[in-house]
C-alpha cells in the first residue's frame, strides 16, 4: 500500500490515510465474494458487482446509488474503463442495470450520477426500466481547466423511481439554508428570512440545481486518495429525500465507501461493492470513524448550508 503510508504532508491536509499497522483489522470488517453466500445488510463487499448481485435478493434495496464508471478513460486501480462509442457505453450500462433493478424494492427510489458525456446514454437506459422522475444538475465548481473546450465543471444525478403512484420522498428533510442578499422587509419585519446571530439567512425548498456542494478535497476530513469520491453532503440529500430511518441503502460501486458511510451517518443499513480491495479499506476506515463521528459537512442544524458558512454554522452549534 506504499501510496497510503502516511507521509509528512501539509498540516491541514486531513486526507485519510491507511497504515499497514491498520490492514488486517480493516480486512476483517470487509466481506470477501467467495462465491458462497453473502450476508450483505450492513457490509462491504469486496467483488465483482454482477457476480455479487446474482446471489443478494431481489427486492430487498430500499435506495439505491448508483456513480458507475463514467464514459471516459479513467484508471481506477484494479479496473481502468477506457472511453467508447456512446453505444457501446449503453450496451455496457444494460450489462448490469437490469439486474439492479431487480434489487430494488416495489417503492423503492434509485439515483445514478453521470457527467454530460454518459449523461444521455444513463437517461435512455434508465428510461426502459424504470421511471425518470427528474435530472438533478451538480454544479462541482472544481474541474479540469480546458483550452479548447469548455471547462467540464458539472455532473448530473438522474432520480428515477419503480411506481411513480407510490414512492417516498421526503421533502421537508432536504431544505437548503443561503445567505439573503437582498433582505426584503414588510413594515420592517423580515419576509421570508430570519435574522439571527448567525446572519440573515433563508430557509427554501431544494430546486434540481445544486450549487452549495464541493467535491471532498485535502483539507476535508471525509477526502480520501480515491479519484472520484463523490461528497458526503450530496448523498446524504438522496439518502435523507428518498429513504427513511431503518431502510436499506445499495451502491454497487463503492469506490470509498461513501453512500454506505452516509447511510450510517443517517441512521439507515447499507450494502455496497467494490471490486478493488484497497478502495474497500477506505470504506471500512470511514465506517469505523462514523460509528463515533456523524457529523457531515454542510449538513447542521437539520438543513442543508450554503458553501463557505461554516461560521455560521459553527455558532448555532
Ligand atoms: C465512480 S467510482 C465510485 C466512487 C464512489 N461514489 C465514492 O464516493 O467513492 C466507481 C467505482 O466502481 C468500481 N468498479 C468498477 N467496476 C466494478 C465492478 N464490476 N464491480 C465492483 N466495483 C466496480 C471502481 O473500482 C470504482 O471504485
Amino acid at each position: 500500500m506504499g501510496e497510503d503510508k502516511i507521509k509528512q504532508r501539509a498540516k491541514r491536509n486531513r486526507t485519510l490515510m491507511i497504515d499497514e499497522s491498520e490492514v488486517s483489522s480493516l480486512k476483517s470488517r470487509i466481506v470477501y465474494d467467495d462465491g458462497g453466500d453473502i450476508c450483505y445488510r450492513d457490509s462491504v463487499i469486496c467483488g465483482d458487482m454482477m457476480a455479487v448481485m446474482e446471489r443478494l435478493p431481489d427486492g430487498f434495496a430500499d435506495l439505491i446509488i448508483i456513480d458507475p464508471p463514467y464514459n471516459l478513460s479513467k484508471d481506477f486501480g484494479r479496473v481502468s474503463f477506457g472511453a467508447m462509442a456512446d453505444e457501446e457505453y449503453k450496451a455496457y450500462l444494460e450489462e448490469w442495470f437490469p439486474t439492479v433493478c431487480r434489487k430494488l424494492s416495489p417503492r423503492g427510489s434509485l439515483y445514478m450520477c453521470g457527467d454530460w458525456k454518459c449523461t444521455s446514454a444513463m437517461q435512455e437506459v434508465i428510461g426502459r426500466h424504470l421511471t425518470v422522475m427528474n435530472r438533478i444538475t451538480w454544479g462541482r465548481e472544481k474541474g479540469r481547466g480546458a483550452t479548447s473546450n469548455w471547462k467540464n465543471s458539472m455532473e448530473d444525478i438522474w432520480y428515477a423511481v419503480r411506481d411513480k403512484n407510490d414512492y417516498y420522498y421526503d421533502v421537508e428533510s432536504v431544505k437548503v439554508r443561503r445567505r439573503v442578499l437582498a433582505p426584503y422587509r414588510e413594515e420592517g419585519k423580515a419576509k421570508d428570512w430570519q435574522e439571527s446571530e448567525e446572519g440573515r439567512y433563508r430557509t427554501t425548498y431544494p430546486s434540481n440545481f445544486w450549487d452549495d456542494i464541493s467535491i471532498p478535497f485535502w483539507s476535508m476530513k471525509e477526502n480520501t486518495p480515491h479519484p472520484t469520491q463523490k461528497p458526503e453532503k450530496l448523498y446524504a440529500k438522496l439518502i435523507l429525500a428518498s429513504s427513511r430511518e431503518g431502510d436499506v441503502v445499495f451502491d454497487p460501486f463503492a469506490g470509498s465507501g461513501t453512500a454506505a458511510v452516509v447511510a450510517k451517518k443517517l441512521g439507515r443499513h447499507y450494502c455496497t461493492i467494490e471490486i478493488d480491495e484497497r478502495y474497500c479499506l477506505y470504506a471500512a476506515k470511514r465506517l469505523m470513524s462514523a460509528e463515533k463521528d456523524k457529523s457531515i459537512q454542510g449538513y447542521a442544524d437539520g438543513v442543508f448550508w450554503e458553501r463557505n458558512s461554516s461560521a455560521s454554522q459553527k455558532k448555532k452549534k
